[in-house]
């Protein structure tokens, strides 16, 4: 009896489609998950056995074994918790195996079944709008997963949620978009006094994209005069709030499920560490300069930060 779910595993901004297979077997009761999981996907199976627990579903007397395939990708994140307790749902048939193959889940598992949010809703949301299925994911997240109006986003609070949906009983309605974040109040280059030829060269960087590289004593006023580029640039067009909004998914950084619609601003500190700036580290969490993406990368006292760190610059500049 082997039952599929669907989710998907995160590299880079990519959300790649991963196979949650479940089989129940006669043999030593047990409940095994393999297909390179870190240990927070390790450790779902605690956490899926106290949410089953919450919901009176008890484990049979036999072997569970999950699978997340492809098995050489490696699986990150608490994210799994979700599409593994579909599967094993599916598996001992409390929840149908054809609607539960319609869709691609993803959600971490309080023990008591509700549902946590986790980061890079809207990458997967893409990842199920290619391949045609529905997107199941926490309550938190289905603001901003419902961004890609080509998939229809449920976004249950609780485990339980999910199984009435799955069967029918209580059918979910499709999460709405959330509200497009307020322009945060930024500072006018107005404020600047004289200055002109530094405020024109600020306006043609802004106008054509270009670098910039700012020197003077202290005091001149380039600190100021940097803050104030965000303010001077056009907003997102669409295509571009859509690009920057996966990477701050991606990120967790997305507030109240709305997608950025004016450039992005970042301004690491120069003893800011080199995956914090460049991205990458253990959980492979984008850097600044990927945060930065369509809008402004202010790096303050730049010969101070480490030359490590400025070679990096090197490629994406
Ligand atoms: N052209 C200017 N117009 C208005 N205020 C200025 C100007 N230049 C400097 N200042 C004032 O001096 C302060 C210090 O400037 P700052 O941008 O930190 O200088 P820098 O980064 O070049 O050392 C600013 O916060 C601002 O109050
Ligand atoms: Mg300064």
């Amino acid at each position: 009896m082997v039952a599929i779910a669907y989710s998907v595993a995160f590299e880079g901004v990519e959300a790649r489609l991963v196979e949650v297979q479940c089989s129940v077997a006669a043999g030593l009761p047990g409940f095994g998950i393999v297909g390179l999981p870190d240990k927070a996907v390790s450790e779902a199976r605690e956490r899926v056995k106290a949410a089953f627990g919450a919901l009176s579903i008890a484990l049979p007397n036999r072997r569970l074994t999950v699978n997340l395939s492809p098995a050489d990708l490696p699986k990150e994140g608490s994210h799994f918790d979700l599409p593994i307790a579909l599967a094993v749902l599916a598996a001992l048939e409390i929840v149908p195996k054809e609607e539960l193959a319609r869709c691609v889940a993803l959600g971490e598992l309080a023990l008591d079944g509700r549902l946590v949010p986790v980061a890079g809703a809207l990458p997967a949301a893409m990842a199920a709008a290619e391949d045609d299925r529905a997107l199941i994911c926490p309550r938190d997240c289905g603001a901003e997963a419902a961004w890609v109006e080509a998939v229809p986003v449920l976004a249950p609070g609780n485990l339980r949620e999910v199984v009435d949906h799955l069967t029918d009983r209580a059918p979910l309605a499709r999460a709405r978009p959330g509200l497009i974040e307020a322009s945060p109040a930024t500072n006018c280059l107005s404020e600047v006094k004289g200055q002109e030829r530094a405020k024109r060269a600020l306006e043609i960087a802004a106008a054509g994209r270009h670098h910039l590289l700012m020197v003077g004593p202290p005091g001149a006023g380039k600190s100021m005069l940097a803050a104030r580029l965000p303010g001077i640039m056009p907003p997102l067009s669409p295509a571009e709030a859509l690009e920057t909004s996966m990477i701050h998914s991606l990120a967790g950084i997305l507030d109240n499920g709305g997608i950025l619609r004016h450039p992005p601003f970042c301004e690491p500190h120069h003893t800011a560490s080199m995956p914090a700036i460049v991205g990458g580290g253990r959980s492979a969490k984008p850097g600044q300069i990927s945060l930065a993406h369509n809008g402004v990368l202010f790096m303050d006292e730049f010969p101070e930060f480490p030359r490590p760190v400025l070679e990096t610059l090197r490629q994406p500049i």
